[in-house]
């Protein structure tokens, strides 16, 4: 995507270092943080530097990928089990961090440049998968379109293009005129913070709205289609995605509004029978408790914004059931999840 005059991929590797866009910062400061080793890789997935599933699953292969070239060159010590180990502990939830792990250590054990060709590729294949659920997701709507969208699904979540806003993109370019309601997504606000700098960066018209205004919205006939992302999909076709999903699948269902869920074959995971098995992140109560942003001078902060002395829960995804899901757009077709049709796609 381009950002200013330069076209951008959220995160890349060069030479034994891994770069990406630092998401902390943004929207208030576009800056390239460096990874030199997989140990800062494995940190910057972690503390949300690189987030969203496709980005963290790129950035995670190649952190494979340099605990393979770093412990030949020194680290005698390191074995590669327990970095395989490390990286897998950094987010539990979003399946394509394992799936790419599994790839790159499988393929690091023929030789480390193996493993680094490995990670290439399967960032390579993030961002093909996310174009192609954009064009086949642009050809559900009209020519006019309304969409509610939550959390960040975008480019910045994926290696390029994203997923439930690739077809945003999409439509867009085909010259229909699309309109993004764009939930803020408490706590950490990737709607407010992320999805609404990348529309404005592509000028497509769209709102940030609370996350509790989807229901009067809809009730109000504003919302065409609800499309959005996915961490983790069981074999059943139960999505979990970030919290506030479940909610908005629901209100959907009452007023009649399609909800759809964007995502590539690499988040789908047909170990988890149901929804039940998808292990949910929970992230620190300052996440709840704090908000970050920027004062007059433009310095980063972060203040209070509750009562001091209470506590709080965050549990950062929900799972929504496959019977509120109209469908699946993957990058080999749309999947009618409550008709089962997984693991026939999975398959081809
Ligand atoms: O906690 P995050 O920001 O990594 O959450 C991931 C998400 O952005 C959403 O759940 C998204 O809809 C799925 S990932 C593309």
């Amino acid at each position: 995507m381009i950002v200013g005059e330069k076209s951008y991929q959220t995160v890349w590797m060069e030479g034994t270092s891994v770069f990406m866009i630092q998401q902390n910062l943004l929207p208030f400061k576009f800056e390239i943080y460096e990874c030199p080793t997989y140990w800062d890789t494995c940190m910057a997935i972690t503390d949300m530097i690189v987030r969203g599933a496709g980005a963290i699953g790129a950035a995670a292969g190649y952190a494979m990928a340099q605990a393979f070239l770093l412990s030949n060159k020194k680290t005698k010590a390191l074995t590669i089990r327990e970095a395989r180990q490390d990286i897998e502990h950094t987010r539990p939830t979003a399946k394509n961090l394992f799936y790419a792990v599994d790839r790159v250590y499988k393929a690091g054990l023929i030789s480390p440049e193996n493993a680094m060709i490995e990670a290439q590729r399967i960032a390579l294949e993030d961002a093909q998968n996310s174009k192609k659920i954009g064009e086949l997701g642009a050809e559900l709507f009209g020519r006019s379109v309304n969409i509610l969208t939550h959390c960040n699904a975008g480019w910045l979540a994926f290696v390029d293009f994203g997923t439930a806003l690739a077809p945003v993109y999409l439509a867009k370019r085909q010259g229909k005129d699309v309109f993004v309601y764009v939930d803020e997504t408490r706590p950490r606000n990737q709607g407010a913070k992320l999805t609404a700098w990348e529309l404005h960066n592509d000028n497509i018209p769209h709102v940030i709205i609370p996350d509790n205004a989807a229901a009067a919205l809809m009730a109000r006939k504003k919302i065409d289609f609800v499309i959005m992302g996915a961490d983790r999909i069981a074999a059943n076709g139960d999505v979990a995605n970030k919290i506030g999903t479940l909610e908005k699948a629901i209100i959907a269902k009452e007023y009649g509004v399609p909800f759809y869920v964007a995502a590539p074959t690499s988040t789908f995971d047909i170990d988890c029978k149901t929804g039940k098995d998808i292990p949910i992140e929970e992230r620190d109560p300052d996440e709840v408790l704090f908000q970050t942003g920027i004062d007059n001078n433009g310095n980063l902060i972060k203040i209070r914004v509750s009562s001091p002395g209470s506590k709080a829960l965050n549990p950062a995804f929900d799972v929504t059931p496959s019977k509120y899901i109209e469908g699946i757009i993957t990058e080999k077709g749309i999947i009618k999840a409550h008709n089962m049709s997984i693991k026939k796609i999975l398959e081809t």
